[in-house]
């Protein structure tokens, strides 16, 4: 871009279209407002002065092609609340721009890359195996705690070489935390929330650093240690910040993954039936699962420089929120896309955004994922909802906080 081009954008007129991600009934159903949204406005103004780019292709081009930091010009976080500070994201990787954040990166890859999701794999099947044996022979299961939660949260938490006894510590911490990510926007007892449950596990993990720092095993935390040992630099609070983020991601977004994932097959009966008849379908199912009920609806991005999106020209150091939810339901480029289909072919979705902090957990989530759902798809049958309304977690993500379910 030149600096030819007019950017004198209007910050004034902002309208949410309809879409309010911070309205609390969002979350029950946000695809028939994000439909409107991508509609009447796809790259919409919003009355926090952040840009919403709810198309696929622009969300994908943006991606590949803008040049973007994570942060504002000035070095601030757009989303972030100021009076977070203790156990705060600004030096998560994913708040980072490079050389950094391929530094830190780059370590956390050791730990989370194709190595130790093949040995993590028997670890998962065993879970999940151990889970249907008892929920069969109980007659019933909780699917989010049963499931959903204990598969990621055991994988996440030997990886980091957090101690079994101390797992369910992370239960309500994890989710708090996620509101971090968009703190600025969200109520005064939600930012306390979030803000308690960073002291709490920056407090945990200053102890466990000290301890493990005479101890070194295999695990995560011990591998940034070790790289902090042989001189790749990590600042003060830097480690302790990479393990919080890498657990808020490593939790969650699969909680949601294997929850939403297992709820769009009992609400379409035929596709759970098509993958019984056909096992061989789980990768591609996976893949929908991700797409029609993404975990995150939106993460962000802020232009170094102009960049032109649908016809519009928006300004160096414009917030954007990549609407991933919106992008993963575009007619434009998913036929029939309210439709969950798992046979569907190109299910090129954007749920683990893009780009050079494209989701560093996406192997390990899809093989929780696979073993999670495939087994539950072949082993139950007669299954019966046993809930009435649909009630979210405490987390920013899409994440139930119960889907209890009987077999008859
Ligand atoms: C279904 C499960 C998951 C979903 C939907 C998901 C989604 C995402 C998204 C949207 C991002 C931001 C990407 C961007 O800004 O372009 C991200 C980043 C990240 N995710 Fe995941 N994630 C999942 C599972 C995991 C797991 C299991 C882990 C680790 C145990 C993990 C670790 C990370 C890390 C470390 C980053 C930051 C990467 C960077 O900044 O370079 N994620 N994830």
């Amino acid at each position: 871009m030149t600096s030819a081009i007019d950017t004198s954008i209007p910050v004034d007129t902002g309208d949410w279209c309809g879409a309010d991600p911070f309205a609390p009934n969002f979350r029950d159903d946000p695809y028939p407002s994000l439909h409107a949204l991508r509609a009447r406005d796809p790259v919409n103004l919003t009355p926090v002065n952040t840009w919403r780019i709810s198309r696929y292709d622009d969300v994908a081009t943006i991606f590949r092609k803008a040049k973007t930091s994570q942060t504002l010009a000035d070095g601030t976080a757009p989303n972030f609340d100021p009076l977070d500070t203790r156990g705060s994201f600004l030096e998560f990787m994913l708040n980072m721009d490079d050389p950094e954040h391929q530094r830190l990166r780059r370590l956390a890859m050791q730990s989370l890359g194709p190595n130790t999701v093949r040995q993590m794999e028997d670890e998962v099947k065993k879970t999940v195996e151990q889970t249907l044996d008892k929920a069969l022979a109980q007659g019933g299961m909780e699917i989010i705690q049963d499931m959903a939660h204990l598969v990621p949260s055991r994988m996440v938490c030997q990886i980091m070489g957090i101690p079994e006894s101390d797992r369910e510590l992370f239960n309500e911490w994890t989710g708090a935390r996620t509101n971090a990510f968009f703190a600025r926007f969200l109520p005064p007892d939600v930012q306390q929330r979030t803000r308690d449950a960073g002291n709490a596990m920056a407090d945990y993990f200053e102890n466990l650093v000290r301890e493990r720092r005479g101890n070194l095993g295999n695990d995560l935390i011990s591998a940034l240690i070790r790289a902090e040992a042989e001189g790749d630099k990590l600042r003060d609070g830097e480690l302790v910040v990479q393990a919080i983020g890498i657990i808020v991601a490593g939790y969650e977004t699969t909680i949601g993954l294997i929850g939403n994932g297992t709820r769009a097959f009992l609400d379409h009966p035929e596709q759970l039936a098509l993958l019984r008849e056909d096992p061989g379908l789980i990768n591609n199912a996976i893949e929908e699962c991700l797409r029609y009920d993404t975990p995150i609806l939106f993460n962000w991005r802020v232009l170094q420089e102009p960049f032109e999106v649908s016809g519009k020209i928006l300004p160096a150091d414009a917030v954007l929120w990549m609407m991933l939810g919106s992008a993963n339901r575009d007619p434009a480029r998913f036929p029939e896309p309210d439709r969950f289909d798992i046979r569907r072919r190109d299910v090129a979705h954007q749920a683990f955004g893009g780009g050079v902090h494209f989701c560093l957990g996406n192997a390990l989530a899809r093989m929780e994922a696979r073993h999670a759902i495939g087994q539950f798809a072949l082993r139950t049958k007669g299954i019966e909802i046993r809930q009435g309304k649909l009630e979210w977690s405490h987390s920013f993500f899409r994440v139930m906080a119960q889907l209890p379910i009987t077999f008859h």
